[in-house]
């Protein structure tokens, strides 16, 4: 519990139920000035209920508000105002994390129940691109926090393997491809060809309609088209295995678009029997209307599916297999209108647990603040950048520290770190510019930054020989209380980042915390021989919510660095 909640506790009792105490929660303000203490609460509203001045409830409550953790009660111009006693705060927070460890800010809130999420799902035949860095780092962070609060996530990576697209590759394959080149570089290969059908398909527009009868013949299972449609994806899905094996995610189904093929036909025959499904145009289509949505198209003119089509089938699916009571989708900003679509149809067809579907939408990934294209060849290759990103910081740490034992391991957890930080510390609505150079940076809001103050931290506790299973006495030191209040707050952080899906709010909340830490840092002598377990006790709970903190982010926490 945070002081916030504590506070709003007492109020309760105080106000003896006239208002709840989710409500005072969110009415309590922190006063911008410190003279006016620590928390507010505003008596402007009651005034209504109690037709008394705002003052006089202020003051009437002040007389009636107690507790040890309050030094001193005032009312001042209709707001009560708390001044918290620091050393009870500090002292009960920090030994809440001496006890509980990295389950400090547990919770139970998802009661074990099933959420599926579906992330990163790149596309088959293409290189892995930053794009699908942000689906991936944000998936699988709100799988993390999904976990930490009782949820049981079920991670899907839904490749695209299916699609015209595949027609496209197979026609400029059997054009201007050759086995040998493909094995030697396949992901690079596959996209010299997909590129080069672009740009010859804009002079000649045959070949577009060459794509579709191949796709068509995949459909139908043609052996030439599948043959070459499985050893596309064998060598694609080497490449992603070597991208997640670096980010240290995994999945627990890698059911893509292709394996709901077989399934297609009752979700067709479901959409007919609830009248749903209307010709237009020789293709068959669902209506929105209703909800101001365009049309849904679920098979097209030549009797091929669609994108949409295959989601229906694994919505479906997901539901039969998981029993989930939600189920996310971690997508582009730019698919929302796909995935309205989606719902609406589910909802037409009356299925209950459609309301527990979610799309969790994210900015785009710019270079040079424009989109980056597959078509166009326009794309930053993720298993480039991390390369690059571990060899920048091995040198960096090389540079830092000689003596680190198992350097490539720790290069790669800071690489690594560094790259996943930079999506997650901004709001995933907001576009991203792409830079490698501010990724990289040992100091300002970055991942190594972090880091690099937990090794700081971990470094302070190894000189100080700190012993784990002491419990302290009481902690009194008014320095430390930027630290206590933000690590008094790690709990509701994470709440909040769970609600709001928003992995955010713990970057910024570690950010907070290393900030505050190394101001500490350069204030106080933490080995002072006096006041050193007490003191350790406050590093070492720093190094503990900056370790979780982080693995909720999906980053390691390395000791030495
Ligand atoms: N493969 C798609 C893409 O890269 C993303 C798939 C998202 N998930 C879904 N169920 N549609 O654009």
């Amino acid at each position: 519990m945070n002081d916030k909640e504590r506070f709003s506790q007492v109020l309760v009792d105080c106000l003896e139920g006239t208002l709840q105490q989710s409500d005072i929660r969110t009415r309590i303000e922190k006063p911008k000035f410190a003279h006016l203490g620590d928390l507010a609460f505003p008596c402007y509203e009651l005034s209504k209920i109690f037709r008394k001045s705002p003052q006089t409830i202020a003051e009437e409550l002040a007389q009636k508000l107690a507790s040890p953790e309050f030094e001193k009660v005032e009312a001042v111009n209709g707001y009560v105002n708390v001044f918290l006693k620091k050393s009870t705060v500090s002292t009960m927070v920090i030994r809440k994390i001496l006890n509980e460890k990295n389950e400090y800010g547990t919770s139970h809130i998802g009661e074990n129940q099933v959420v599926t999420i579906d992330f990163s799902s790149p596309n088959i035949a293409k290189p892995f691109s930053m794009g699908h860095l942000r689906s991936t780092v944000i998936g699988n962070s709100i799988a993390l926090i999904l976990q930490k609060c009782g949820f049981q996530p079920i991670r899907i990576n839904y490749l695209g393997d299916w699609g015209t697209q595949f027609g496209k590759l197979i026609v400029a394959y059997k054009m201007w491809g050759n086995e040998d080149q493909v094995k030697m570089q396949p992901i690079k290969e596959l996209l010299r060809l997909y590129v080069q059908f672009h740009e010859a398909a804009e002079l000649d527009e045959s070949l577009n309609e060459q794509a579709r009868e191949w796709f068509k013949r995949l459909e139908n299972g043609n052996e030439e088209a599948y043959f070459l449609w499985s050893w596309f994806k064998d060598e694609s899905l080497k490449e992603f295995a070597r991208i997640y094996e670096l980010l240290g995610i995994t999945f627990d189904s890698y059911h893509g678009e292709a394996f709901y093929n077989d399934q297609m036909e009752a979700v067709i025959q479901q959409l007919k029997e609830n009248c749903l499904l209307v010709e237009s145009d020789g293709a068959k289509v669902v209506t929105l209307d209703e909800y101001s949505l365009p049309p849904t198209l679920i098979k097209k003119t030549n009797g091929t599916t669609l994108y949409a089509t295959r989601d229906l089938a694994a919505a479906i699916y997901r539901q039969k297999t998981y029993h989930f009571t939600k189920s996310l989708y971690v997508v582009g900003n730019e698919q929302a209108l796909h995935f309205k679509q989606v719902f609406a149809v589910l909802n037409k067809l009356a299925l209950p647990w459609q309301k527990g579907l979610v799309h969790i939408p994210f900015g785009m990934m710019l270079k040079d603040g424009k989109k980056m294209s597959t078509r166009r060849g326009k794309v930053v290759l993720l298993e480039e950048v991390l390369n690059e990103a571990i060899t920048h910081s091995k040198a960096n740490i090389a540079a830092r520290n000689a003596e680190i034992p198992n350097v490539d391991q720790v290069a790669r957890q800071v690489g690594t770190g560094a790259v996943i930080f930079h999506d997650l510390k901004h709001f995933r609505q907001n576009d991203i510019e792409f830079s490698l150079e501010d990724m990289l940076k040992f100091e300002g809001e970055t991942g190594p930054y972090v880091q690099y103050t937990h090794a700081r931290a971990c470094s302070l506790l190894r000189k100080g020989d700190f012993q784990e299973g002491v419990e302290i006495a009481s902690f009194n030191d008014d320095s430390a209380w930027e630290i206590i209040t933000l690590l008094t707050e790690f709990p509701t952080t994470i709440e909040r980042s769970l609600k709001e899906y928003d992995p955010s709010q713990i970057a910024r909340y570690v950010l907070d915390v290393s900030k505050a830490f190394n101001k500490y840092y350069g204030m106080v002598r933490i080995l002072d021989e006096e006041q050193k377990q007490v003191r350790l006790s406050l590093v070492y709970s720093v190094t503990v919510v900056l370790k979780e903190g982080l693995r909720l982010l999906g980053i390691e926490a390395p000791e030495r660095m």
